[in-house]
C-alpha cells in the first residue's frame, strides 16, 4: 500500500491522546477510519472536530474482550492501552490484558482481513537502559516483578505475539517503538511531564522534579511521532522501529524551559524518585531515518509552546 487515500483502517485507542491526532491524520489523507476505544482515559472531546467526519466512526468498546468487525480492512493499528505510569499503575490487570488479549484480537482482526499490522509499543521495553542511546538490537533491562512491568512486561509480550503471528500466521506486522511524546490533548492529570510542568507553571505551583532532575527524556512533538507511524504503516517493514526526538534534556533544564515559556513565577520542588524510574532515555533513530525517512522536525521550543497555549486555553474556558 503506497497511500492512504480509500484506506479501511481500524485504529484501538483512536480516541486516546496520540490516537486522536493519528486519526485526524488517516482522515485528511484520505481514509476511512474506525477508532474503537473504551474511553478508560481517551476522552470523546479528543476527537470532537471528527465526529461528523462522513469517513469517521468512534465505536466505545473494550478490545480486550474483542473488536468490532467493520468489514474489508488494509490496516489495523493498535494503539489502546493507559500509557501513563499513572494510568497503568492504576489499572495494572487491565493493562496486561489489553497488551495480552487485546492485542490478540487486533492481530486476529488484521488477520482476517489480510491487512497490515502495526503495534505501538513503546521506549519502556528498554526498562532501565544499560545502552545509550537505544538501538532496536538492545534488549533491554526491565524489572519483571516491579510495580512498572505491568506495562513494560505487558508491551514486550505484545511484541512477541506480534512477531509470533508474523512468523507462524504470515500476518503482515509491524511495531514501532514510541519514545515520550507530548502534545494538546494530553491530560495534564496523568503524571507525564510534559502536561504536569504545563499545568503547574500555568497556575505558578512548584514544578515537582523527581530527585535532583539530572534523569534525562527525550521530547517529541506528537505530529512527528504521527508522521512516523503513518510512514511505518506504509512501508513493508516489520519493525520494530524507534520513533522519537533524540535531542536529550534533563528533567530540571525541562522545568527551567517551561517555567521561561509560560512566563510563570513558579519555583521548582524536589520529589522522591519514583520506583524504577528510568535514569536516561533516547532514541538511535538511524533505522527511523535509513528505513522511512523520518525524523522529527519539530524544536522543543515550539512543541512546547503550542502545548502551554492548548493548556491556557483550556484553563481560561474552564
Ligand atoms: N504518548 C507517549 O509518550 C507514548 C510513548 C510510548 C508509547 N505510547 C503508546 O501509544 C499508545 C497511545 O498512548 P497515548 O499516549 O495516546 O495514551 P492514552 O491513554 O491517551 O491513549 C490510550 C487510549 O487507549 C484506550 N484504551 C485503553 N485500554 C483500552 C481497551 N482495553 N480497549 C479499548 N481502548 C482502550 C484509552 O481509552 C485511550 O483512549 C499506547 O499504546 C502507548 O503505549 C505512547
Amino acid at each position: 500500500m503506497d497511500s492512504l487515500s480509500g484506506a479501511r483502517v481500524v485504529v484501538t485507542g483512536g480516541a486516546g491522546f496520540v490516537g486522536s491526532w493519528l486519526c485526524e491524520r488517516l482522515l485528511a489523507e484520505g481514509a476511512a477510519v474506525w477508532a474503537v476505544d473504551s474511553l478508560v482515559t481517551g476522552t470523546r472531546r479528543n476527537v470532537a472536530h471528527v465526529l461528523d467526519h462522513q469517513s469517521f466512526t468512534l465505536t466505545e468498546a473494550d478490545v480486550s474482550q474483542g473488536i468490532p468487525d467493520p468489514g474489508d480492512l488494509d490496516l489495523v493499528l493498535h494503539l489502546a492501552c493507559p500509557a501513563s505510569p499513572v494510568a497503568y499503575l492504576r489499572m495494572p490487570l487491565q493493562t496486561l490484558d489489553v497488551a495480552s488479549n487485546g492485542t490478540r484480537h487486533a492481530l486476529d482482526l488484521a488477520e482476517r482481513h489480510g491487512a497490515r499490522f502495526l503495534l505501538s509499543s513503546t521506549s519502556e521495553v528498554y526498562g532501565d537502559p544499560l545502552v545509550h542511546p537505544q538501538r532496536e538490537d538492545y534488549w533491554g533491562n526491565v524489572n519483571p516483578i516491579g510495580p512498572r512491568s505491568v506495562y513494560d512486561e505487558g508491551k514486550r509480550f505484545a511484541e512477541s505475539l506480534t512477531m509470533a503471528y508474523r512468523r507462524a500466521r504470515g500476518v503482515d506486522t509491524t511495531i514501532a517503538r514510541i519514545f515520550n511524546t507530548y502534545g494538546p490533548r494530553m491530560a495534564f492529570e496523568d503524571g507525564r511531564v510534559v502536561p504536569t510542568f504545563v499545568h503547574q507553571a500555568l497556575h505558578d505551583l512548584p514544578l515537582t522534579v523527581a530527585g535532583d532532575g539530572s534523569q534525562t527524556r527525550s521530547l517529541c512533538w506528537v505530529e512527528d511521532t504521527v508522521d512516523g507511524l503513518v510512514r511505518l504503516a506504509l512501508s513493508d517493514h516489520p519493525g520494530p522501529i524507534n520513533l522519537g526526538n533524540d535531542e536529550e534534556t534533563t528533567v530540571l533544564d525541562l522545568a527551567r524551559t517551561i517555567i521561561g515559556l509560560a512566563d510563570s513565577r513558579s519555583e521548582i520542588d524536589h520529589i522522591e524518585l519514583p520506583e524504577d524510574d528510568p535514569r536516561i532515555r533516547r532514541p538511535d533513530l538511524t533505522r527511523a531515518r535509513e528505513v522511512l525517512g523520518w525524523s522529527p522536525t519539530t524544536s522543543a521550543a515550539d512543541g512546547l509552546q503550542r502545548t502551554i497555549e492548548w493548556m491556557d486555553e483550556l484553563r481560561r474556558a474552564a
